[in-house]
């Protein structure tokens, strides 16, 4: 069994937890916050600590904090010559203390503490200098992904990058057209076979081919109509941009 630590109790780190405690291959040794409270009952309490000095041995240390506080917990380590990596998309290995052996275990997912993730179907990127550890890396992505990559930090980027774009972006334009059924009091459940439909079919064509709508058409009476609508500014920009960026790719 290969020994494995975590060290954070977020939204990724809560998910790992889950998984290795459910893996016959991995042996989650212990898991470190600075509030224990909120690992009650996600994990059992002699596995818990808040004190980073007391680090028990380990094949492999997962830094699952937040981005600005990766470096200064890897500093915090006690131990050196183990292998120690994170879990951040845009963040190269290099934040890591020099002390110990560095790498990268970016699991490409939305997650959030409340939701039920299949972490068998999340795509793993994994990322070491020496030989050795990389096979590690790989053999605990395995032990709970059926999808491992190898992955070097400039090609993680431009995933985390493009993640930001079908993600973050999409999420935050369902929260305008939220707003927008709110405010004309419909209820936004009417677009949800429309949002799923969207999503479904870029599993089967491209998204460029799977595009439709006023701005590919070139509708201009109906786009001005639509502006005309939007009397926020914020959301008359976007809609102003995107448009430009629908009718710029289909010149492509
Ligand atoms: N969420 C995602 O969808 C996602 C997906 C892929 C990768 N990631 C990456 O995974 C990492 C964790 O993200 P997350 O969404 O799980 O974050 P999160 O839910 O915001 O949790 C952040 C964790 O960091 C801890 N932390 C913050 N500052 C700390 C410090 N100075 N010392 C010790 N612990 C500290 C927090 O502890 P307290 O509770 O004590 O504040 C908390 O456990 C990030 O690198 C992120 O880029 C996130």
């Amino acid at each position: 069994m290969i020994k494995v630590s975590i060290i954070g109790s977020g939204n990724v780190a809560s998910h790992l937890i889950n998984a290795f405690e459910n893996s016959i291959e991995i042996e989650l040794v212990q898991v470190f916050s600075r509030n224990i409270k909120v690992l009650e009952g996600i994990v059992s309490s002699d596995k818990i600590t808040d004190n980073i000095s007391s680090l028990k041995d380990a094949d492999l240390y997962i830094i699952s904090v937040s981005d600005s506080a990766i470096a200064k917990v890897s500093q915090q380590l006690l131990f050196s010559g183990r292998l120690v990596v994170h879990t951040a998309g845009s963040l190269s290995a290099d934040v890591l203390d020099g002390k110990n052996r560095s790498g990268i275990f970016y699991p490409l997912q939305t997650f959030s503490k409340n939701r039920v993730v299949d972490f068998a179907a999340i795509p793993i990127c994994i990322e070491a200098v020496n030989p050795e550890d990389h096979r590690t890396l790989e053999m605990v992505a395995k032990a709970i992904s059926n999808s491992v990559f190898t992955i070097g930090a400039n090609q993680r980027k431009a995933l985390h990058v493009a993640a930001v774009f079908v993600n973050n972006f999409t999420n935050h334009l369902y929260g305008i057209a939220a707003g927008i059924c709110e405010n004309n009091d419909v209820p936004f459940n009417i677009l949800k076979p429309l949002i799923r439909e969207t999503a479904e079919k870029v599993m089967a064509i491209s998204p460029k081919e799977a595009q439709t709508g006023p701005a590919l058409r070139g509708d201009e009476i109906i786009l001005q109509s639509h502006l005309d609508f939007l009397t926020d500014q914020n959301t008359n920009n976007i809609y102003k941009i995107l448009t430009q960026s629908i009718q710029h790719d289909a010149k492509l």
